[in-house]
């Protein structure tokens, strides 16, 4: 079976606000464009891990993408993969309407590894026994490795594992040998060929375990030894690479007369993306820098001096900020503020693209874990918690097409790229600041009076938590304030007073997917709170956020 990328491009839905597909003239290639020579499919059956393994792949410098176990075989194809992983899912092989194998794969002559689920599939498929389970077997276990297998190569003896599942294998599919078990489960790992007329012999192999949480100890081990060992991976996935490739991309689409617009934030996604497509078509991009009115204090100010003076971008800014705030007056539902923002700046490059005659691209610093939690069609298993404004926010008129060169990137990896085109840290370490601004931080509805005391209690937040400069376990990832709807109770000098509550939030997270709430010094905490009360007009109270995500997010709203 020949598998090849095809360059096509066709219209496609996104969804939008309320959930329905709508048609939007957006061209994206029919398949995803790879942007390293090789590449591994993730199919994913549903499991909370799928995304771990997507992370553990791509830092194990290979390319990856999940998509949805029933994905359309072009889709797949267009990767050109070297193999598959199947993920984990809560359903039993039994279950009626349980996802079932795409029988592509087992033709496509590709290695094939099913993890937990995935290899409850394949073992179903090719005539093994798949028992099922009353009671979930979830936790560390030993796994001895019985059999000499590749995926265990130079492995220690057993292996500490973490289990997850309900149902398992109880007799491999004949041909199959158990090269792992543990206590209470006889097939932990299994391997075999699947051959077919007109088709190489395919190596399969199975792990009950997971080898994509961090409680599996040699579990990036195990997967590199299927990336490179099983499928011949090189490892070819690097900024290096990825900085090459994608200029080349954007030159491809763009062609040698056609010009760009950059919305840019100052954040680090919309500074790398300017900046690789800077590179590309140089001052045929222009730059658009809108002051919402939503900014950080000495935000606007900022983003000016650092890419239009030092950067020598060629930069537009938008003073909107009266703009926004009428449309946001008496707004309170967050879906229809983020609707309403992004659906604004849209309608702002619009105008400034007609102004400048012939654009025809816009540029967004749009990221992989937005795509996935927004559930486009390309990932149609994941529902939806949070509409990002730069993925679902878009007019169903939208005349401008979207480059997106950051959109399969996780957030650690577009700051490694930042890092190689050579922006300062202070740029490629900024905290992730959403795209709807502080309209989700200001919880109900949004005045210039409100946006006022949480600038100022926001900046403390962030002078204090960078000042006390915490590293290594305790290193804050995001951190900011909140302005609650409440009102509360307090003492000032001899009066009461009846004024605003302010939470603070700081959370430590690799990538924004999940988070955990940081375990701050007292004394930061203590500082902070002080110096709000004493110095922000207004607030009377200060709260500290004690939740992880999940079950909350990062943001309130
Ligand atoms: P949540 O609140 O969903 O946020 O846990 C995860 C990360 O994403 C940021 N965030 C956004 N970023 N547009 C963005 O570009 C948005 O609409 C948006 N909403 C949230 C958030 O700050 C956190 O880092």
């Amino acid at each position: 079976m020949s598998l090849q990328a095809s360059g096509e491009s066709k219209t496609i839905a996104l969804r939008d606000t309320e959930g329905s597909p709508q048609a939007v003239s957006v061209e994206r290639p029919l398949v995803p464009h790879v942007p390293a020579a090789e590449a591994v499919v993730i199919l994913d059956f549903g499991s909370q891990f799928t995304r771990l393994i997507a992370r553990r792949v791509r830092e194990a410098r290979v390319y990856c993408e999940i998509l949805p176990h029933n994905a359309p075989f072009e889709a797949v194809l267009a990767l050109n993969p070297r193999g598959f992983i199947l993920s984990g899912g809560p359903a039993s092989v039994y279950d009626l309407g349980a996802p079932q194998l795409p029988e592509y794969i087992l033709e496509s002559g590709r290695p094939i590894l099913g993890i937990c689920y995935g290899m409850q599939l394949l073992a179903r498929r090719l005539g093994g026994e798949v028992q099922y389970a009353d009671r979930r077997e979830y936790g560390q276990a030993y796994a001895e490795l019985v059999a000499t297998s590749p995926l265990f190569r130079d492995l220690p003896n057993p292996l500490s594992v973490w289990m997850s599942h309900g149902d398992h294998i109880a007799l491999p599919p004949p041909g199959f040998s158990v090269i792992a078990q543990s206590a209470n489960t006889p097939v932990a790992a299994m391997s075999g060929y699947y051959s077919s007329a007109g088709a190489k012999k395919v190596p399969v192999l199975g792990l009950q375990f997971h080898p994509e949480v961090n409680n599996t100890d040699q579990g990036e081990e195990i997967l590199q030894r299927f990336l490179y060992d099983i499928c011949g991976c090189q490892g070819d996935w690097t900024p290096e690479h990825f900085i090459t490739t994608t200029i080349q991309e954007i030159q491809d689409k763009v062609g040698k007369e056609g010009r760009a617009l950059c919305a840019l934030s100052g954040g680090v996604d919309s500074a790398v993306a300017a900046t690789l497509v800077n590179q590309a078509i140089g001052k045929r991009l222009t730059c658009v820098f809108v002051n919402n009115g939503l900014l950080r204090q000495g935000e606007a100010e900022s983003v000016l001096e650092t890419f239009r003076d030092r950067l020598g971008l060629n930069l537009i800014y938008i003073d909107a900020r009266e703009r926004f705030l009428q449309k946001l007056e008496n707004v309170i539902d967050p879906e229809e503020k983020r609707k309403l923002i992004g659906n604004e700046f849209i309608w702002l490059f619009e105008q400034e693209a007609r102004k400048l005659g012939k654009v025809k691209w816009l540029v967004q610093g749009t990221l992989y874990p937005d795509v996935i939690e927004s559930a486009t069609p390309e990932t149609s298993s994941a529902s939806r918690i949070k509409t990002h404004h730069n993925v679902g926010g878009l007019p169903p008129d939208m005349e401008l097409k979207l480059i997106e060169p950051l959109r399969y990137l996780f957030k650690d990896e577009v700051r490694q790229v930042g890092a190689e085109l050579g922006l300062s840290p202070e740029i490629v370490w900024r905290q992730p600041f959403p795209g709807p601004g502080l309209a989700v931080r200001v919880i109900g509805a949004v005045s210039e009076e409100r946006l006022v005391v949480l600038r100022a209690a926001d900046a403390i937040v962030r002078e204090e938590i960078s000042n006390a400069q915490l590293e290594g376990e305790a290193a804050v990832w995001q951190y900011f304030a909140v302005l609650t709807p409440l009102q509360s109770v307090g003492v000032m000098g001899d009066g009461r007073t009846y004024s605003n509550v302010v939470a603070v939030r700081a959370v430590s997270s690799k990538d924004g997917m999940t988070a955990d709430w940081s375990r701050l010094p007292y004394e930061t905490l203590s500082r902070i709170s002080n110096r709000i009360v004493n110095e922000v007009p207004g607030v009377n109270r200060v709260v500290y956020d004690i939740t992880s995500k999940p079950p909350a997010t990062i943001e309130w709203e």
